[in-house]
């Protein structure tokens, strides 16, 4: 009897057990010697193993049932050479964009495209007064969201009304939106208007019910520009116990580089950082 129990007890001493962090629904679990964060919560049919940037290159383990790329307001109003002369680095975030697009669909993880479409009843009663002005002309309230942006592109564009829902600015750029159109087609893309820089700020926005609805936890992000709208989105999925991994060369900005150095050391901190060009090979 008394072997019997000094066996068991050297057994449950010499097998690991991965420390939980997190409540009964809501866990990772961690293995500190492999260095590894698995994510998946509730297991899963495939799990995917992916290397990051982050706690001592951690590499995670996720779920592709419960994870999502999530892409932040990639728009012409943004993107467009003649809208946004200066937006280099995000016009550069394209093609990595439609490549990891490509990889999410394929292990059959949606995409989520959150972005401004603003609409009467945000104008009228969710706007706050700082985005406003932000989106305006700096003098003249009546240039700001939803105001009439007049023709680009020699004439041959209607750039529609400013980030208002419908709207061409509004569209995703480029190749991005042929994408997107195929995304949708396919049943692998889901299109979500957020009213403010973060896509969960609120009560219950259209993408939080999406995910509530779907269980997604694990929250990909790529975008523009990366210290507001995709830090915004990524620090309320942080806030609301998402899983936040930033894809560092999908995001870009037109904000001075330490604002990038901000967001990497804190999304680094909060959740990951990681790249295509690492998690790439993984989902082939
Ligand atoms: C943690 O990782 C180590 C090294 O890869 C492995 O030997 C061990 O079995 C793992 N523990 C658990 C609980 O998965
Ligand atoms: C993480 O990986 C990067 C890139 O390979 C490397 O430069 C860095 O030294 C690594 N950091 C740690 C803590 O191992
Ligand atoms: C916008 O408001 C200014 C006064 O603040 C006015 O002069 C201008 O005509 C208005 N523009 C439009 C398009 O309504
Ligand atoms: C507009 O027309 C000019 C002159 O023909 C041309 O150089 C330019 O590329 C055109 N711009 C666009 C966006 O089509
Ligand atoms: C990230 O991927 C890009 C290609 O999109 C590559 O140019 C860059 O070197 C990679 N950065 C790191 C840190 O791996």
């Amino acid at each position: 009897m008394f072997k019997l129990l000094t066996s068991v007890l050297a057994l449950t001493t010499t097998v690991a057990v991965a420390e939980k962090f997190g409540n009964f629904y809501n866990y990772w679990l961690y293995n500190s010697t492999a260095n590894i964060f698995d994510l998946t919560r509730y297991g899963s049919s495939n799990p995917i193993t992916l290397p990051t940037l982050s706690n001592r290159n951690s590499s995670i383990i996720i779920a592709p049932e419960r994870s999502a790329l999530v892409i932040v307001d990639m728009q012409n109003y943004f993107l467009d050479p003649e809208l946004s002369p200066g937006a280099k680095a995000g016009r550069a975030a394209v093609a990595p964009t439609l490549q990891l697009i490509d990889a999410f669909r394929a292990k059959g993880m949606p995409i989520a495209w959150v972005q401004w479409g603003i609409d009467e009843y945000d104008l009228t009663h969710l706007l706050s007064p700082s985005f406003l002005y932000g989106f305006s002309d700096g003098k003249h309230a009546n240039t700001s969201f939803c105001s009439e942006m007049g023709t680009v592109h020699n004439g041959t564009i209607d750039a529609g009304k400013l980030l208002c829902r419908g709207a061409w600015n509004a569209q995703q750029y480029g190749p991005l939106y042929t994408s997107y159109l195929q995304g949708l087609e396919m049943g692998t893309d889901f299109y979500f208007n957020k009213n403010t820089l973060s896509g969960l700020w609120g009560v219950f926005t259209p993408f939080e019910q999406w995910l509530h609805d779907t269980g997604v936890t694990t929250l990909f992000f790529g975008g523009v520009n990366t210290d507001q709208c995709v830090f915004g989105t990524m620090i309320d999925a942080v806030y609301k116990g998402y899983d936040t991994i930033m894809v560092e060369d999908i995001c870009g900005t037109t904000s001075p580089y330490y604002a990038t150095q901000m967001v990497v050391y804190n999304i680094g901190g909060d959740g990951w950082t990681t790249n295509t060009s690492m998690i790439l090979p993984a989902l082939a």
